[in-house]
């Protein structure tokens, strides 16, 4: 009887394991940060300084920790893969403490390697990965196979995710993240003006393009921008929502930016409770356009009812649910507004500024609605003009919330904002 029941024990033991390891596919285990991070992404603006610890340390932390970290470094997105991988590795290694950083060496001028054994079991050793920066279509390129299919890399590396090797990624080594429409490149002004593309012009250099086949795909449901309020990029973001949401299969109605500096950590990704957290020095713009309208009678672009969010230090977004619980270093502003009146300006896609210490302009008017008294709804044009657009920015009583963590000046004030309302039309 008793030999019955231990055999129970260990059979029942032994059934879980190949449940476990079923789940957890040809893999191996989960790695230990699993337990706590589940699927982690640490999505970086660009911009990232050498001396941004929180961002980095978290990179490191959701690798494994100091000491255990074995980071595999892709520079695909670069023009200079090697020079780049030795800027990051002396990073990792000497100022942040990771075990090991190795190059996987793939880029274009080395597509080949993306079926090489050797670079798969390289792959395979590796707690977390960190894609550089540079043009995010370099990425696909060398990532995927020409007939559309994942390289024996990529699948590695989704094997290794799936076990809680973060994915970390700066400038295009973020934007080459999404599941859905990835974007290639565009100026927000000629975006409103002529519409996103899906193949690049090289006499119209400014326009929006995307890529109708989506990004490597470690993120659902959400369209990744970068350097995003510093190049004020929240009209090329809108109107490529706009333009491809209803895609079969990478269309979403959801996208966000992250800013320099700032990054968006990503944990239990692929699953209900997927969370982001920002970190770092500025913010993270999110933009739904499920309920906007866009007037299809009106000659120019013409779109009313987008949401908008910007979260800053210490936010926490569900991403599935999209609700948001501001940092605990926040107090809301309302009935503690600084200023009678919202600003405005004439170049609301003015991103980044001789000075430092001011708010990129969109950034400036949005988030002065919130901390004005009397005003509900203010505007910025953009400098372009033939046609001017207007974009109309406006705070919803029992909807729209400002919270702020005061630091001493408007500027410098760290401001958070969520269902503010955006209607963008020719002025
Ligand atoms: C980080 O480095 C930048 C650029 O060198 C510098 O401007 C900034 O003050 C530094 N930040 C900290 C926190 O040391
Ligand atoms: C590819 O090789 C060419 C010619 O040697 C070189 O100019 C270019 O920078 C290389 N590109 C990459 C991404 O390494």
């Amino acid at each position: 009887m008793v030999i019955r029941t231990i055999f129970d024990i260990l059979s029942f033991f032994l059934c879980c394991l190949s449940i476990s390891k079923a789940v957890f596919l040809n893999g191996g285990f989960p790695l230990h940060q699993y337990t706590q991070y589940g699927r982690g992404l640490v999505l970086v603006g660009g911009g990232l300084e050498e001396n941004n610890t929180e961002i980095y340390n978290a990179i490191v932390d959701m690798a494994g920790g100091k000491g255990k970290a074995k980071i595999g470094i892709i520079n695909a997105a670069s023009s200079d893969p090697v020079g780049a991988f030795q800027y990051y590795r002396d990073i990792f290694l000497h100022r942040y403490g990771a075990l090991e950083a190795n190059r996987i060496a793939i880029d274009l001028n080395h597509t080949s390697g993306n079926s090489d054994a050797a670079i798969v079991a390289l792959v395979r050793q590796q707690t977390g990965f960190f894609f550089g920066g540079g043009d995010q279509q370099r990425v696909i390129e060398s990532f995927i196979l020409s007939n559309g299919k994942e390289s024996p890399v990529l699948v590695a590396l989704r094997e290794r995710f799936n076990l809680g090797a973060v994915i970390a990624g700066s400038s295009a080594g973020t934007a080459c993240q999404p599941a859905s429409v990835m974007i290639r490149g565009g100026v927000s002004w000629d975006a409103l003006r002529y519409g996103a593309y899906s193949k690049p012009s090289s006499s119209h250099p400014d326009d929006l393009v995307y890529n109708p086949n989506g990004g490597l795909a470690f993120l659902d449901n959400y369209v990744i921008d970068t350097h995003f309020s510093q190049r004020g990029r929240e009209g090329r973001l809108i109107r490529l929502l706009c333009d491809t949401h209803d895609l079969h299969g990478v269309g979403t109605s959801r996208g966000f930016g992250v800013d320099e500096n700032t990054a968006l950590v990503v944990t239990h990704a692929g699953t209900d409770n997927v969370k982001g957290k920002v970190i770092g020095q500025h913010g993270v713009f999110f933009a739904d356009v499920s309920k906007a309208v866009v007037d299809s009678r009106s000659h120019y672009f013409s779109v009313n009812g987008v949401r908008a969010h910007f979260l800053t230090h210490g936010d926490e977004i569900n991403l599935n649910t999209m609700d948001i619980t501001f940092s605990s270093a926040k107090t809301s502003m309302r009935g503690h507004e600084n200023y009678d009146h919202a600003l405005t300006t004439d170049d609301i896609f003015y991103g980044k500024s001789s000075n430092p210490n001011r708010k990129p302009e969109f950034t400036r008017v949005a988030t002065s609605i919130f901390d004005a008294r009397l005003d509900r709804s203010t505007f910025g044009d953009t400098y372009e003009s033939r046609p001017r657009f207007r974009v109309t920015m406006s705070r919803v009583d029992g909807e729209s919330e400002g919270w702020v963590e005061r630091k001493g000046t408007f500027h410098s004030d760290i401001t958070s904002y969520k269902n503010m309302h955006i209607e963008i039309k020719e002025k």
